[in-house]
């Protein structure tokens, strides 16, 4: 069978052991090919049937009782399940708040438990909303921390030396995106965090574009904290809640700086001192959105089903298949690949780059340039990201995908769109 047909991803889905689950999402569209489930992952069924049911079983009918069947231990019940796909115990997770809050609680908590050091350390792939953060961090403290940004030379990638330059010893902090937002680039989670560790800075990973689609290694990389969102490969849903993660021996140290009654000891106690919770739940404030926290756990569900070594396998093999159909038909019309070649460097989605990507994508959406609508996203500069999620990607949509795109930048349709961009891309 020739490899560049689509009779041959016909063939490849075919003897795809995971098939079965791309069903389980809702798919109202026939003509929809969605690549954008590293951003926004698609609705399983199950949630939409298990949000109905917290809403009218849990809320409408048995209301506020509810805190004590269910509601108040539910961010650590489902914590406790999305626990085995970043490698950490149950009781090291929590689900809480938005990631940004999150980042904000753990590096402002290491910063004070690594007082008298004075740098923390990042890299310029961050998610820049990360940087934001930290920034912010710095004037909070009073402008006595540096902000080092690791460089890379690629656009691509970030060196291990170069990351080994910035960690002097007086590196308080280390927080870093483990898998890039725009390149997909992937660092190596346990070296960088012994490289890390070596000069004594605490290591917090961002986990967001890695959780539930490469095999998370915290505790083998012996890693300090973690963050992550549950909307992208978790398919919580648009703003779902994010979660934590804080090792085991360092719960006790650090001292999250929201001191908010659900991270209180008892808090229906009404003490008006504050006195931390056991563990991990030191790390909550406020009252978690039960309904977006109920979300997660169908996905979860599958996800564990599924198993996280077998939704990687599929990954790096679509992703090789997506690359070897990219180098055949896009490559010789002016795209370059926007990812790491080596798969050990590499998460879930491939970009691809391309002086029109921004008019390219808007063409791939719009329902009435071909027979398929094709949703990827694109980001500043000229980076097409082609999200591929593994519980409901097949290779017929791969192969559409790129058909797609070549009719496109061959015929020039893109010239019929606007250079304007849209707020959201
Ligand atoms: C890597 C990364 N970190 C942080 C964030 C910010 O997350 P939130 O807006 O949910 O706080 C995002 C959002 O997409 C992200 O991709």
């Amino acid at each position: 069978m020739e490899f560049f047909k689509l009779a041959y991803a016909i063939e490849l889905d075919s003897g795809d052991n995971l098939k079965h689950f791309r069903q389980k999402f809702v798919r109202d569209d026939p003509n929809l090919i969605y690549l954008d489930g590293n951003s926004l992952g698609m609705l399983p069924e199950a949630t939409a049937e298990r949000i109905q049911n917290v809403i009218t079983k849990e809320w409408g009918s048995n209301l506020i009782r509810n805190w004590n069947d269910g509601w108040y231990e539910r961010s650590q019940q489902i914590a406790a399940k999305l626990a085995p796909l970043i490698g950490a115990q149950p009781d090291e997770v929590i689900m809480a708040d938005s990631t940004s809050l999150n980042l904000f609680k753990l590096a402002y908590a290491a910063l004070q438990f690594q007082k008298g050091k004075r740098a923390i350390v990042s890299d310029e792939l961050n998610f820049p909303s990360d940087i934001y953060l930290l920034q912010g961090l710095v004037k909070l403290f009073g402008d006595r921390h540096e902000l080092r940004l690791a460089k890379s030379h690629d656009n691509m990638g970030i060196s291990k030396n170069e990351i080994l330059n910035k960690l002097m010893d007086d590196t308080a902090l280390l927080t870093l995106s483990h898998v890039a937002f725009k390149s997909s680039f992937m660092y190596d989670m346990k070296e960088i965090t012994d490289m890390a560790h070596e000069k004594g800075a605490m290591v917090l990973w961002d986990l967001s574009h890695s959780v539930g689609a490469v095999p998370v290694k915290l505790n083998d990389s012996n890693a300090d904290m973690a963050i992550g969102c549950t909307y992208k490969y978790l398919n919580g849903g648009p703003g779902s809640i994010a979660f934590l993660y804080v090792r085991k021996d360092l719960q006790e140290r650090l001292v999250s700086p929201i001191w908010g009654w659900f991270g209180q000891k008892d808090p229906f106690n009404f003490r008006l001192d504050y006195e931390p919770a056991d563990g991990i739940q030191r790390f909550l404030a406020g009252t978690p959105p039960v309904l977006s926290l109920s979300a997660i756990e169908p996905a979860l569900d599958m996800m564990l089903e599924a198993g996280i070594e077998n939704l990687r396998a599929k990954s790096l093999d679509q992703s090789r298949y997506l690359i070897k159909l990219f180098r055949h038909f896009l490559e010789p019309l002016g795209f370059s690949l926007g990812s790491p070649e080596k798969e050990q460097e590499r998460g879930s989605h491939v970009s691809i780059c391309h002086p029109e990507a921004y008019r390219i994508c808007k063409a791939l959406i719009d329902p009435d340039t071909g027979s398929k609508t094709v949703i990827p996203d694109f980001r500043e500069p000229d980076n097409i990201r082609l999200g591929i999620t593994p519980l409901y990607t097949s290779y017929v949509d791969i192969y559409e995908a790129i058909m797609q795109i070549k009719m496109i930048a061959e015929q020039k349709l893109y010239n019929h769109f606007s250079v304007k961009k849209e707020k959201v891309t």
